[in-house]
């Protein structure tokens, strides 16, 4: 199928400035062009240009007017783009894009009588609300806004179709709050932490991850966070923790996903350039995006199903 490039250049919800050069980043690292050679046809739609907004959220909550116009320009682009058969993928910008791009998704998939999983590859689950945020930074919140929590009145213009947190699947998480912890377990989120992925493996969870889309027939939404990454492969975000994926296990998670033809959409996030270390990161979402749509080293039978 073909695949629309949607740039996000969203800034604000992050607590450090930079991710507003991601999608050039991304474009310079060559995004188009490793898909055309792998004979995935391409449309670049551009940056959306977000909505004006005015709004005031909860807290300290930090620039929810900008977070949103983008959330409600994204929504109708990804909607827009599934409707017309490409699968999107959305060029961030922090990860408060997916306020918009889960959204839109899930608005198509409403439409077609579907659920839709998540699976969030991330060092946070960023699962809180206004309330419980100490931060007041909205990339730390997309997944609560998409799963319905409370205090996201008016980010976006219609009513959205929630995600149930059930099929909300956190991999990598190392980094989360107290309350936001509550949170989770209260909604029975699936987060599968880096001692998890320690004691059972990439194979066994991801595998669980697909078998449960797979069980739903549902469509699948996945959102790739720099920080997912152990620093030492991808410096560029402003949110790096310590003991992260592997290289070796990022590439194994995206050829999986790519074997099960599952995916549907997906957000490359968090790509600070200014933080970047030569442009390191910026390659390194490229190659794991081809992982995702079918680069291999060498064909051989599936062997991890
Ligand atoms: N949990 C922290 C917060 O709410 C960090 C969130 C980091 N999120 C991210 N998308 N990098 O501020
Ligand atoms: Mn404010
Ligand atoms: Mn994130
Ligand atoms: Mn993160």
């Amino acid at each position: 199928g073909s695949v629309a490039l949607i740039g996000a250049p969203v800034d604000g919800g992050a607590g450090l400035s930079g991710c507003i050069m991601g999608p050039a980043a991304l474009r310079v690292a060559g995004l188009a062009t490793s898909l055309a050679d792998l004979g995935v046809e391409v449309r670049d739609l551009g940056d959306v240009t977000p909505d004006q907004v005015s709004l005031k959220l909860a807290g300290a909550t930090h620039h929810e007017n900008e977070v949103a116009g983008f959330a409600r320009a994204l929504n109708r682009q990804g909607y827009e783009a599934l409707k017309s058969g490409a699968t999107p993928i959305f060029m961030g910008g922090d990860h408060s894009l997916s306020m918009g791009s889960v959204t839109g998704v899930a608005k198509y998939a409403a439409e077609q009588g579907k659920k839709l999983h998540v699976l969030w590859l991330d060092a946070h689950p960023d699962y809180n609300t206004p309330d419980t945020s100490t931060s007041g930074n909205m990339h730390g919140m997309s997944a609560a806004l998409f799963c319905g929590e409370p205090g996201f009145d008016g980010v976006l213009d219609e009513p959205i179709h929630p995600v149930d947190p059930k099929n909300y699947h956190v991999f990598g998480a190392r980094s989360i709050d107290e309350d936001e912890g509550t949170l989770l377990l209260k909604r029975g989120v699936n987060v599968m932490d880096m001692r998890r992925i320690d004691e059972r493996g990439v194979v066994a969870l991801i595998n669980g991850v697909l078998d449960a889309v797979r069980a739903d027939d549902a469509m699948f939404h996945v959102s790739l966070d720099v920080d997912f990454l152990d620093p030492q492969f991808a410096p560029g975000v402003g949110t790096t923790v310590p003991g992260g994926a592997t290289y070796r296990e990022a590439h194994l998670a995206m050829e999986m996903i790519c074997d099960s033809g599952l995916m549907s959409s997906m957000d490359l996030v968090e790509l600070n350039p200014y933080l970047d270390d030569r442009g390191k990161s910026a390659r390194m979402l490229v190659a794991l995006t081809e992982s995702g749509f079918g680069r291999r080293v060498f064909d051989r039978p599936t062997s991890t199903g």
